[in-house]
């Protein structure tokens, strides 16, 4: 696992000192074309991809938790067909998504930590798909050995997609998605007229993570003041839903904010927040 980073700050940093560099542009481009994928061909994706993934969850803050890459799965995780959301798998490979609870941040960390894994899949162009609900705890926890304060938060499917888009179809398709997404205006109830350049492109990235049902439960505060900026992640409201955290939704949308801020040339860290604030991006 990645050396500790402390566990009351969270950044992303670790992965731009990687030996083969990683480009935060590519990584808001896969931000922006990403979507969830259910079917995948049975081909295996290519071995050195997923040890490639693996190596990038294993440099990931372990205080934010661990995503562990499945790359040959055996056992049908995915459970159930429910309401609108279509049939997940089968798929040849999966991801774990395994939080931390034992003094480190929790459904906020796996969120962050497994979408910063999602990013990178959908760049090397392999499919993903967040599970909350429905898969099978019991099996998927065969799959890897559990440690203290540790649960499986969530699982992805993980494999090439069955129907490869176009550019163009993929372009189409990312314009479709932002329509069913909540307004900057929505998502900013202070306001967000007077915000930083960095600020507001990292809002509208954040418009696109994918959250439990779409139910896109973050919203976004600016507090500026002599140390510099920091934007606010905060819940829309305590009271919970669907039996998954919103702080794991939270935790999506805070890699996407920092990637957002980074790609704008921005440098920071998440600091811990209690309350209705899940955290807060300072920014430098
Ligand atoms: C925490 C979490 C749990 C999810 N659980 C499921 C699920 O059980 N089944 C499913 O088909 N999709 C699931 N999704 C996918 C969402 O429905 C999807 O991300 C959302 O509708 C937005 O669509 P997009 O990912 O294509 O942008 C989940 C997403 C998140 C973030």
């Amino acid at each position: 696992m990645a050396a500790e980073d402390g566990a009351a700050r969270l950044s992303l940093e670790i992965l731009q000192t990687a030996a083969e560099g990683l480009g935060w542009k590519e990584w808001y481009r896969a931000a922006e074309e990403r979507h969830s994928i259910r079917t995948f061909l049975q081909d295996q994706p290519e071995e050195t991809l997923l040890r490639g993934l693996q190596e990038l969850a294993e440099r990931l803050p372990a205080s934010a938790g661990r995503v562990e890459v499945i790359p040959r799965l055996d056992v049908d995780i995915f459970t159930a067909i429910v309401g609108g959301y279509g049939k997940v798998g089968p798929a040849p490979s999966a991801l774990l998504f395994v939080e931390e609870n034992g003094g480190g941040w929790g459904p906020t960390g796996i969120g962050y930590a497994g979408e910063a894994v999602v990013l990178e899949a959908t760049r090397l162009g392999l499919g993903t798909c967040w599970v909350g609900g429905f898969f099978d705890p019991a099996l998927a926890a065969g799959l890897l050995e559990l440690r203290d304060g540790e649960r499986i938060a969530a699982v992805s499917p993980l494999g090439i997609p069955k129907a490869r888009r176009s550019l163009g179809e993929r372009a189409l398709k990312a314009m479709a998605r932002s329509h069913k997404r909540k307004t900057a205006g929505e998502l900013t109830p202070a306001g967000i007229d007077d915000w930083p350049d960095w600020a507001r492109t990292a809002v509208e990235l954040a418009r696109l993570a994918p959250s439990a049902v779409n139910r896109q439960p973050w919203r976004f505060f600016l507090e500026s003041g002599a140390a510099g900026e920091r934007l606010v992640v905060r819940v829309d409201e305590p009271k919970e839903t669907y039996r998954i955290p919103k702080r794991l939704d939270c935790g999506i949308a805070m890699a996407h904010v920092e990637v957002a801020a980074r790609a704008a040339g921005k440098q920071g860290y998440w600091e811990r927040r209690t309350g209705e604030d899940v955290a807060a991006f300072v920014a430098y």
